[in-house]
């Protein structure tokens, strides 16, 4: 009799245990599906759906792509990170009249050492070139008119004309080489 008592256990007790615990995640219960990076929420969409002013401006694609690509170096609000990574917020050359510039360095990337309000920089900007030419004139339009700065808003079709005539650049643009 004992010696059935092992097994007994086994079956009786873990089986359905362990199938409790994988397969009846009933709404979540077990796990948040929150945290699940594939699953979009029908609610939050919704209520993000409604909303409104403020909000509707941070969600241009222009906004997006910035977020999704650029905040994790220059940060949410263009502020940069001291040292590092250079301010967009007030940059000059991200607000230059030349917008060819700030489309060169997003299409072939920027490296060598700058000088930004008294803080030196010298580190390497990998090249964006594999966003599309109205990602790359959203989030410079976005760039150039965010966070106190005001410069002219950039077209697809300028991005269009830089990749084209910078084709055969392989590296990334240095300070010297943008002017
Ligand atoms: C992995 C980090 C990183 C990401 C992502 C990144 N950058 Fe940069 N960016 C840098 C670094 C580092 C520099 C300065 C390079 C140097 O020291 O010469 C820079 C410089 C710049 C400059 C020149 C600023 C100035 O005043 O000199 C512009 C404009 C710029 N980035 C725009 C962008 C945009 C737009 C995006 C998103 C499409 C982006 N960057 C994404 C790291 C990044």
């Amino acid at each position: 009799m004992k010696k059935l008592f092992l097994p007994f256990v086994l079956i009786i007790v873990f089986i359905p245990l362990t199938a409790l615990l994988s397969g009846c995640n009933v709404k979540g219960f077990f796990t948040n599906y929150a945290d699940d990076p594939v699953y979009n929420s029908p609610i939050t969409d919704d209520a993000s759906a409604g909303k409104g002013g403020a909000e509707t401006a941070d969600a241009s694609p222009g906004a997006t792509t910035f977020k999704q690509v650029c905040a994790t170096c220059h940060q949410a609000k263009g502020q940069g990170v001291p040292g590092t990574y250079p301010p967009l917020a007030g940059s000059a050359l991200a607000q230059n009249a030349d917008a060819t510039k700030p489309i060169r360095i997003v299409l072939h990337g920027f490296q060598g050492q700058i000088e930004r309000n008294g803080k030196t920089y010298n580190g390497v900007m990998a090249a964006w070139s594999q966003l599309t030419d109205q990602e790359i004139s959203d989030v410079l339009s976005y760039v150039r008119s965010s966070w106190g700065n005001s410069a002219s808003p950039v077209k697809p079709e300028d991005v269009k004309a830089v990749r084209e005539k910078t084709m055969s650049k392989t590296s990334a643009y240095t300070e010297a080489e943008l002017n």
